[in-house]
């Protein structure tokens, strides 16, 4: 768990519970945020933060919690990791902010070149930097269009690529997050995102790749934009928001040859599944292709606020004033950048893989036990339990699995949802065997207590 301050070492033992939840600081400081914080966020449960090292961190009343959300897929490193923490220090210490947008510095260029030799396609590549996912997409849209001088994009049902408007216009993981605020971009066309959960019984895996895939060539393409017109096409390697949705083999491979028949730009969302979250660096490398962009940001920074976009250089053509940020590519940003891809590097990329097998295997094992478990799903440490009713039916139990992350908070265990009914672990990449098990037993009892 890495090797904090003294007065951190009680936290090594997570979780530990000491008053009812939430307790009396923590409810003092929501009643002051519910009235004076934006009422649009969205808050599972009453957790308030005080401080946290490694996968562990403790509220404002002194409970520590096992961290299995990581600030929504966010502190790839654990909390407060000391590389980080230190490289943040000595870049602070140096200077805040120069806007790369107007001058050089030195940070920004380094994480260029290590973006430009980890982005998952060959050749030359370029880097441009933002502050959030949202912004990396919005980067990726607009090259887009200015490089194919095309105006269209298609995009996949239950995809989250941000709440700006551009990248909302693609985002169609759930209706609220688009409510009140059409008419949306035009040009903007959605197909199908394979399932291979929910595909219809007897149906292979390539052949709901191949549906989807179908969608986009005989409907889309044929009915509603002409290929000649489509600037990209915008997925992610694996749907995170969605449902923590791992497509079919075949499809990344199969979407990259009907985008180069085109002239289709292909921009993989690597917000969520990026920077080593499922046991390789990007996770669309589990496919075997490569794409034209990638867009990263969460987990690239440990935690501060980064995004980059990076394409294929002759792609990434913009002449100056075309597309820039203030504060994108913060100094203090690419410092803990820098610091946070040696640690994915070093081990933790290694790390999620090995410790997400074993989270896979021995969530899988409870799936006897469990009926309400209808699929475990992932990569590395990006996974997903989807709960259901009823396992022929895969009715959707959306109910049992907001009372199921309840229940986890209850018992110490910080997770979250996604998509409609499904529970995810995107803990920090520090997570050692033994807190997952500590994750799996909480889950299990949690279960239990629902029965
Ligand atoms: C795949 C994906 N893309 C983009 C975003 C948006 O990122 P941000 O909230 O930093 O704007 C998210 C956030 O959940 C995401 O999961």
């Amino acid at each position: 768990m890495g090797c904090g301050p003294a007065e951190y070492h009680h936290l090594m033992d997570a979780p530990q519970l000491k008053t009812a939840l939430p307790g009396p600081r923590a409810k003092a400081l929501i009643e002051r945020d519910s009235a004076v914080v934006s009422p649009s966020y969205t808050r599972s449960y009453p957790f308030v933060m005080a401080r946290g090292i490694g996968a562990a961190v403790e509220d404002v009343d002194g409970n520590v919690f096992l961290d299995c959300a990581a600030g929504i897929a966010v502190n790839s490193t654990g909390h407060s990791h000391p590389d980080v923490v230190a490289a943040i220090i000595d870049q602070a210490q140096k200077f805040l902010h120069m806007s790369g947008t107007d001058f050089y510095y030195e940070p920004q260029v380094r994480l260029a070149e290590e973006m430009n030799g980890l982005a998952p396609f060959q050749g030359p590549k370029r880097s441009f930097f933002s502050n959030s996912g949202t912004e990396a997409n919005e980067a990726a849209i607009k090259l887009a269009r200015y490089h194919t001088k095309r105006y269209g994009i298609i995009a996949f049902l239950g995809s989250f690529h941000g709440r700006s408007l551009g990248a909302l216009s693609l985002t169609s993981s759930k209706a609220i997050q688009r409510r009140g605020f059409g008419p949306p971009l035009s040009g903007v066309y959605h197909a199908p995102f394979p399932n291979p959960y929910r595909r219809p019984k007897g149906q292979s895996e390539d052949a709901c790749a191949a549906a989807a895939l179908d969608f986009i060539e005989e409907q889309i393409l044929v009915h509603l934009v002409s290929p000649d017109e489509v600037a990209a096409v915008v997925v992610e390697a694996i749907q995170g928001e969605g449902g923590y949705i791992v497509p079919p083999a075949a499809f990344h491979q199969r979407l990259r040859d009907l985008t180069a028949k085109h002239g289709i730009m292909l921009v993989v969302d690597e917000v969520q599944s990026g920077m080593g979250r499922t046991g390789r660096m990007f996770g669309i490398e589990h496919f075997g292709v490569e794409p034209d962009v990638v867009t990263v940001a969460k987990g690239i920074a440990s935690g501060l606020p980064l995004g980059v976009t990076t394409s294929r250089a002759e792609f990434m053509a913009w002449p100056p004033g075309a597309h820039a940020s203030t504060f994108g590519g913060n100094p203090v940003s690419c410092a803990a950048a820098l610091a946070t891809i040696k640690l994915l590097r070093e081990s933790l990329i290694a790390n999620a893989a090995a410790v997400g097998d074993h989270l896979m295997d021995t969530l899988r094992a409870l799936q006897d036990k469990h009926r309400l478990i209808g699929d475990v799903r992932g990569k590395g440490l990006m996974i997903g339990i989807e709960l259901v009713k009823d396992r022929d039916t895969k009715e959707r139990a959306t109910r049992e699995r907001d009372r199921l992350v309840d229940e986890c908070f209850a018992r110490g265990l910080l997770v979250l949802g996604a998509g409609r009914n499904t529970l995810r672990l995107s803990p920090p990449l520090v997570l050692t065997k033994q807190e997952a098990d500590t994750a799996v037993r909480i889950i299990d009892e949690s279960l239990s207590a629902m029965a």
